[in-house]
């Protein structure tokens, strides 16, 4: 495919706002201008790939842009914030889905692989390469969606040789795409049947979409629907490495850059998931962690906690000096980021010094309760990472947890623990915590907290949103 000088600077120019709107992604103060720039250097590759290369006329153009921007303005303005990985997912597997239906345009579009008609090898390994990962891609996402949203069980799906069958099942997919992509093993097939070269090919490649389906399908239903988030990213990435095959495919630079730099990132984002979590991307794979875990299932009672009203929380936050809110996935499920907003409005009118702990892990998905945050506009000076706040709690009056378990669960430190090692904010140390959460259960890990019944810690019992409003009374007549 030919690209005119035009639409080369025009590429260039997209791969330099790409490349620095993902760097504005790495902080929350820059992520809304990030992915503005992002938005336009697509908008750019799309707008002049079309016009360099008219493929098609601009009546179908139009009428994809306007259905594609009605489906995808209506999710995204529906979506649930505790939806958002499900999203994602879909997304992910669109564009996987995407690349494979791409390469198959161009497979038929070239003739067919395999014996007879057969493909240049150059050509006939970048379409096996683009529909395999694509249709993994597709597929894989697809169960990732289902699990999230609950349409397909949580639970890991396992039967007995399952990775030997997998093994097996990526083997036979590999000989199936070396017969597409060398002409050599088309024939063979092909004589050893006495069939014509063209229907090997199109036998050849339909099972080559099927196996990579049903490959998609079993790399994800072993694992655990907690953990799905993590899969979905690198999912993510598969996506991106489908659509480069794709570029290379149509011979088309912009797509290239732009799948490598999403397969990059979508790499680099599930390494930095499992270091926060302390786990291995194979420990994700096989471990299911989350689901066939210790379940500790403590109920009120069973170990004395102190609890408090909203009366008596506003009143130790009211009379504090400092006071650090350590947010977790409950203000998500909750939606409580705008009455937390105000109660720590009113602190700070009060002149109690307000900041926020932000796990990495914290919520479902990376960087959840940044958006939350941000929705409610905190300021993201106030924002604190792992270290910077760990750094502050000695000298914190204060803790508010609202809605968080694990990352705040003092069982990491604890060899023996199934969370042994993974990062958490240290809040047991500051003089007092509160903790906001409906009741003992165990969050994600399925493991109790200690942090409930410790001297210090003070349980707020209810729907963080609910209990936030009562706060803001409280705080507010205190
Ligand atoms: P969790 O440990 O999952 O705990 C959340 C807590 O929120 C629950 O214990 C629950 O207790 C409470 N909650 C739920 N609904 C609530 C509501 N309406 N009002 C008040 N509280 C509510 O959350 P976390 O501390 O944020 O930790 C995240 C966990 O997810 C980590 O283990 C992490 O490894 C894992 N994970 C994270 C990610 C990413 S990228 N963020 C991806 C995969 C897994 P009650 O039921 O008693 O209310």
């Amino acid at each position: 495919m030919d690209t005119s000088i035009f639409a080369q600077i025009a590429y260039l120019v997209s791969a330099i706002l790409f490349v620095s709107g993902i760097k504005q992604l790495s902080s929350p103060a820059t992520a809304r201008s990030g992915n503005v720039r992002a938005s336009v250097a697509m908008l750019l590759a799309i707008v002049v790939t079309l016009v360099d290369n008219r493929i098609l006329d601009w009546t179908t153009v139009v009428a994809a842009v306007i259905a594609g921007a009605v489906v995808g303005g209506v999710l995204a303005r529906r979506i649930e914030m505790t939806a958002m990985p499900q999203l994602v997912a879909v997304f992910n597997g669109f564009g996987g889905g995407a690349s494979a239906a791409v390469a198959a345009a161009e497979f038929v579009r070239l003739g067919g692989g395999g014996a007879g008609a057969g493909l240049a090898p150059g050509a006939g390994v970048t379409i096996v390469i683009s529909t395999l990962i694509g249709a993994v891609t597709f597929s894989g996402s697809l169960i990732a969606f289902g699990k999230l949203q609950g349409i397909v069980t949580g639970k890991p799906v396992t039967f007995p040789l399952q990775k030997s069958f997998n093994a097996l099942l990526f083997m036979a997919v590999l000989v199936v795409g070396a017969g597409i992509a060398d002409v050599g093993v088309g024939d063979a097939v092909a004589s050893l049947f006495g069939s014509s070269g063209i229907e090997i090919g199109g036998a050849f490649f339909l099972a080559l979409v099927v196996g990579a389906l049903i490959l998609g399908v079993l790399l994800v239903i072993p694992i655990g629907g907690a953990d799905m988030p993590v899969v979905v990213s690198l999912l993510n990435s598969y996506s991106g490495l489908a659509a480069a095959a794709t570029g290379f495919v149509l011979g088309n630079m912009m797509l290239i850059i732009a799948g490598s730099l999403v397969g990059a990132a979508g790499l680099i984002l599930t390494q930095l998931m499992c270091k926060a979590m302390n786990r291995s991307l194979g420990n994700v794979a096989f471990g299911a962690f989350g689901t066939d875990g210790p379940t500790t299932k403590a109920k009120t009672g069973e170990r004395p906690v102190r609890d408090v009203d909203a009366e008596q929380a506003a009143m130790v936050l009211a009379y504090a000096g400092s006071v650090a809110v350590v947010p977790g996935y409950g203000l998500a499920v909750a939606q409580a980021q705008h009455e937390l907003k105000k109660v720590c409005d009113l602190l700070e009118e009060r002149g109690v010094r307000v900041r926020f702990g932000v796990h990495p892990v914290a919520g479902r998905m990376p960087g959840h309760m940044n958006v939350l945050l941000a929705e409610a506009d905190v300021s993201y000076d106030k924002l604190l990472d792992l270290d910077d706040i760990n750094a502050e709690f000695d000298t914190t009056d204060v803790v508010l947890i609202v809605g968080a378990n694990d990352v705040v669960n003092p069982a990491a430190r604890d060899p023996d623990s199934v969370i042994a090692g993974m990062p958490i904010l240290d809040v047991d140390r500051a003089r007092t915590v509160i903790v906001m959460k409906r009741s003992l259960s165990p969050g994600f890990a399925g493991i109790d907290n200690d942090l409930f019944y410790m001297e210090n810690t003070l349980m707020f019992f209810g729907d963080a949103r609910e209990q936030m409003s009562e706060l803001v009374k409280e705080v507010r007549e205190a």
